[in-house]
């Protein structure tokens, strides 16, 4: 388990200056940028182009990550790796032949990663471990920030922590939605150690900085405690 991860998702972020939110992102101090992909199909909403991405890598100094909520990943997973994305996940639920799209992002030079819906088991990625190296169970419903954070999923996070520290491989467990100073301890206990940030941290009062060392903070009192007991 690695030291928690605190990764904003540039959802919540004005559109209209992608390079300075990305450079406030960087300066408030974050372990990576989250981009959430969206077809308008996979889910009800339509969100970042490749080149958008592109536009903005100059101004980052943290790795890019692509969460495509797309349809079809395997077409578009290298317009997302040449845009800048150090690690592509692409959801079980879009690939018929997941290992083979893990396989295919690794071959592209980028760091591979998969995520589950709500009600996808754990199960689905049992064999795929040899080919992952993050995991994303989902807290919410993709398509939307802003959303209830749903505790049912965090058994899931449980199990998925347990096949991931019995196959020895080095894969990150990520959750994404709904994550806030009140439920960001629940998912550490779980089990998770990178956490996606949204609408919280963009609505925190004081700042950016402020939210990440909170989060960060809150990540490792709980996951020590869960060590230790
Ligand atoms: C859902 C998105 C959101 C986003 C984080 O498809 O993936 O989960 O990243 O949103 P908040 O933190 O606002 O729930």
């Amino acid at each position: 388990m690695t030291d928690p991860l605190i990764v904003p998702s540039v959802l919540p972020a004005d559109f209209a200056r992608l390079g300075e939110e990305v450079r406030a992102l960087c300066e408030a101090g974050v372990d990576r940028i989250q981009w959430d992909v969206m077809d308008g199909v996979f889910v009800p909403n339509l969100t970042f182009g490749p080149d958008v991405i592109a536009a903005a890598k100059p101004h980052s100094t943290v790795e890019f990550e692509a969460h495509l909520m797309v349809v079809n990943p395997d077409e578009l997973l290298p317009r997302y790796v040449e845009a800048g994305c150090e690690l592509v996940i692409v959801h079980a639920e879009t690939c018929t032949h997941l290992h083979r799209t893990l396989g295919r992002i690794r071959d592209l030079g980028a760091r591979s990663g998969v995520a589950l819906n709500p009600h996808t088991p754990a199960d689905v990625v049992a064999h795929v471990l040899a080919e992952v190296d993050l995991i994303l169970p989902m807290t919410v419903n993709p398509g939307f920030g802003g959303q209830k954070y749903i505790a049912a999923v965090e058994p899931k996070v449980a199990q998925l922590r347990r096949m991931i520290d019995e196959s020895g491989y080095a894969i990150e467990l990520e959750v994404d939605g709904g994550i806030t100073d009140a439920t960001i301890t629940g998912a550490a206990s779980a089990g998770a150690d990178v956490f996606i940030s949204g609408s919280w941290m963009y609505a925190y009062a004081d700042g950016k900085a402020a939210a990440v060392k909170t989060l960060r903070d809150l990540a490792a009192q709980a996951s020590t405690k869960g060590q230790d007991s």
